[in-house]
């Protein structure tokens, strides 16, 4: 295959690394790629001769996005919860009136794989959409041995048909199901644990868990990681999501490649955290899509020296949303987070919290995952929100998203 240059870039950002690591920017750039990877990046005017050329229209330029924490395997929706909030009901009463996760895991489990690839697939496309091109995807709607599997091939099935790079994750310590009722131990002993195998067989790369009130517990963590470890697997867990129960220390103590949510994560286990290798994956949709107030300390973390990670969490209940920029808006208002802080947040520290090495920054010898997005600074992708504003998604060179734009319609800052 022979080179193309990609020109028609009004700017474009990339982290590139200089002890921590920073937003750069080109304006008016070119981005040279051949066989889906970057081969150089600088000013359009210094870009080696090529014959073919591709016109981006004139945009901002990003790394793709990776979104490291989402669910995104689930049949059904849970529209109904939002008057129960409404009328003051928090996630633990849901939940016990037969509601939340075990609503969704009621539908997952009635739900065919090719009906649950069809809802990935659309899913999936609507990421690319707004400008994610990797994504991590957990199981933990079906809850017993055959649906959690399904998931699995539902994964394997949407790896092989989109563009999309998916990195599963097996989640069956998600909740208790109704037939363990008050039966955790068994639960694990005989779903959890015994599942981690045939996971690893059917593609899963880390193993994850539920650490909270009425969920499970340190030691069952414990248990989990010593089976992770037995098969390969990494280790991702949600922790100190609703109460500080040393779970931000407890990942690190077990050498999690991510501490996921954290909203109670106080210094002792923000000290934690920044003594071991174990990254902060903050959710912040997921506290508004609670309807809570308290978010995760990104500016203590980020001080610390943490390589902070932003992600969706989507999901049919807390965090409802595919939308990466959305979370940086969130981020930059609700954490104290600058735009390039998030965007560092949604590239290459999460390229990075997955194992990727090859993606989340422009450079040359990095996958030719990119983004355009309508607008004249970079910063303006975690200014606006509600409305998408990425207007092309490119995987490995190829564009598989384009939006539909009027050329007489101004960008949202800009005036005609
Ligand atoms: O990450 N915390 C646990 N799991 C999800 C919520 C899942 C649900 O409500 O269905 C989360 O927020
Ligand atoms: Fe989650």
């Amino acid at each position: 295959m022979s080179a193309t240059l990609f020109v028609g870039i009004g700017e474009l950002a990339t982290p590139v690394q200089s002890g921590s690591w920073e937003v750069r920017t080109v304006r008016d750039a070119g981005l040279m790629v051949e066989d889906g990877t970057v081969r150089w990046v600088g000013p359009r005017a210094d870009a080696p001769a090529t014959a073919d050329t591709v016109d981006l229209g004139g945009g901002v330029v990003l790394p793709g996005f990776v979104d490291a924490h989402t669910h995104l395997a689930f049949a059904g929706h849970r529209a109904d919860e939002l008057a129960m909030r409404a009328a003051g009901m928090d996630f633990a009463a849901i939940a016990a009136g037969g509601g939340g996760i075990r609503k969704t895991v009621r539908h997952t489990r009635a739900a065919s794989e090719r009906e649950l690839l069809e809802a990935v697939s659309g899913r999936a496309r609507r990421m690319l959409a707004n400008g994610t091109t990797t994504a991590e995807v957990k199981t933990g709607y079906g809850l017993d041995q055959e649906t959690e599997q399904r998931l699995l091939a539902v994964y394997a099935s949407l790896a092989a048909a989109s563009p999309l790079t998916v990195v599963p994750t097996y989640l069956a310590a998600h909740a208790v199901p109704p037939e363990y009722d008050g039966k955790r131990g068994a639960y694990l002993e005989e779903v959890v644990l015994p599942g981690v195998a045939p996971a690893a067989a059917l593609g899963a790369r880390a193993v994850d868990m539920f650490v909270e009130q009425g969920y499970f517990q340190a030691d069952d963590a414990r248990r989990l990681a010593e089976a992770a470890r037995a098969h390969g697997l990494g280790l991702r867990l949600h922790v100190d999501q609703l109460g500080d129960h040393g779970g931000a220390a407890l990942a690190a103590e077990l050498g999690a490649a991510s501490a996921d949510h954290l909203e109670h994560t106080g210094p002792e286990g923000i000290a934690a955290l920044a003594s071991s290798r174990t990254v902060p994956v903050l959710l912040p949709a997921s506290v508004l899509g609670l309807g809570l107030q308290r978010y995760p300390d990104a500016r203590a973390m980020i001080d610390r020296g943490l390589p902070v990670v932003l992600a969706t969490d989507f999901n049919p209940g807390s965090s409802p949303t595919l939308s990466v920029p959305f979370v940086m808006a969130l981020a930059t208002r609700t954490m104290r987070m600058t735009p390039d802080e998030a965007l560092v947040a949604t590239t290459v520290n999460a390229a990075q919290s997955l194992g990727l090495a090859d993606r989340g920054t422009l450079a040359p010898g990095q996958r030719a995952d990119f983004t355009v997005w309508d607008c004249t600074d970079y910063r303006e992708v975690a200014c606006w929100f509600g409305f998408e504003l990425c207007s092309r998604t490119v995987i490995e060179s190829r564009t598989v998203h384009l939006a539909r734009r009027d050329p007489q319609d101004p960008r949202p800052g800009e005036t005609a």
